[in-house]
């Protein structure tokens, strides 16, 4: 097959099968069902916010490729999310093709900044696992370059954490710990609109929709102060975070509680490990829930001009 029989278009929920495959095929440092690209790629978080959308490459009836394009316009900001060529296609410019049209589109409507998988609320991996040597050969040729580092953390859930003890501690001292309730939104607005901004406040809502919420709380005067969260997306790897505590009641012990709160739900739903993603404050974990490094990921961005 030939270039000449190469079309782009884009993808919807009918391709999911054959982008699925694809990607199980490339994508050799991971594993995800069907459903986790199905989330990807066809699930919204913020339909308000972002604008998402899967750039496939066929030759022929063939999907040879796939390139995920998302963009924020309010801020300028546009990512490219997963991508992947099929084995026996590569180094034929189907993935250039796909980024040439991506970022046509993304320069189209105004965006400044474009960065590489980490898509707010809805990224597969907060950035490009340098194993994926190709993905990165590719991108430093297409003039992305990589800004820092980020990693994911995982913990083992094989007992429960206590939580007793804290809780009966805090709420001496006059808070409130509690899971989110599906009412809580305007108190989460005002929290995060005070505290932590739109993107958690977005995730934040992802994990009061779960039945039962997935979000802990800490409060004083009705107010929020604190708060963790999990599978509010990647539910298959059990997905933790985010989390955030007011800076002038951290140092109290409630982020640990939170934590262990958040652990102990994804232990009940039968996790035996939880992903602590995109971290932060590594010694935090490590110390208070016995998490390691599991995975180191290189950001890359580029700028159009
Ligand atoms: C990365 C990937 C999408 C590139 O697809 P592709 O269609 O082969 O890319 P192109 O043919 O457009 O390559 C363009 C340029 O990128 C660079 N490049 C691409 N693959 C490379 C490789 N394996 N090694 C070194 N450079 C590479 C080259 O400079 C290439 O130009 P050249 O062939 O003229 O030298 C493909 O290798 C792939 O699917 N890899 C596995 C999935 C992956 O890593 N995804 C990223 C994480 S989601």
């Amino acid at each position: 097959m030939n270039s000449t029989n190469r079309t782009i278009g884009v993808a919807n929920q009918e391709d999911l099968e054959s982008i699925w495959t694809l990607l199980r095929g490339e994508l050799f440092l991971d594993q995800f069902s069907r459903e986790l690209i199905d989330e990807k790629l066809f699930t919204n978080p913020a339909p308000d916010r972002l604008a998402s959308e899967a750039l496939l490459c066929h030759e022929g009836e063939r999907l040879v490729g796939v390139m995920q394009v998302v963009r924020r316009d309010v801020d300028r900001k546009g990512w490219i999310g997963l991508f992947a060529v099929r084995t026996e296609s590569q180094r034929m410019g189907i993935a250039s093709l796909l980024l040439d049209r991506a970022m046509e589109q993304l320069r189209t409507k105004g965006i400044d900044e474009v960065e590489v998988l980490a898509v707010p609320g809805n990224y597969f991996t907060p950035g490009i696992d340098p194993r994926y040597t190709s993905g990165l050969c590719f991108l430093e040729k297409r003039g992305f370059r990589r800004f820092k580092d980020c990693v994911n953390l995982i913990g083992k859930l094989d007992v429960p954490f206590e939580t007793a003890t804290d809780i009966a501690r805090l709420e001496s001292e006059g808070l409130e710990i509690r899971r989110a309730r599906e009412q809580d939104g305007r108190l989460l607005d005002a929290y995060f609109l005070r505290e932590f901004g739109d993107d958690w406040r977005m995730e934040a809502g992802l994990a009061l929709a779960n039945d039962p919420p997935s979000l802990h709380l800490a409060l004083k005067d009705g107010a929020v102060i604190a708060f963790s969260a999990h599978s509010t997306q990647n539910r298959e790897w059990g997905f933790f975070g985010p989390m955030g505590t007011s800076p002038e009641t951290r140092g109290l012990g409630i982020g640990r509680l939170l934590l262990r709160l958040c652990l102990n739900d994804l232990r009940e739903a039968g996790h035996k490990t939880a992903v602590i993603p995109w971290v932060g404050p590594i010694p935090f974990y490590s110390h208070h829930a016995d998490c390691s490094v599991e995975r180191v990921f290189w950001r890359y961005r580029c700028h159009i001009s």
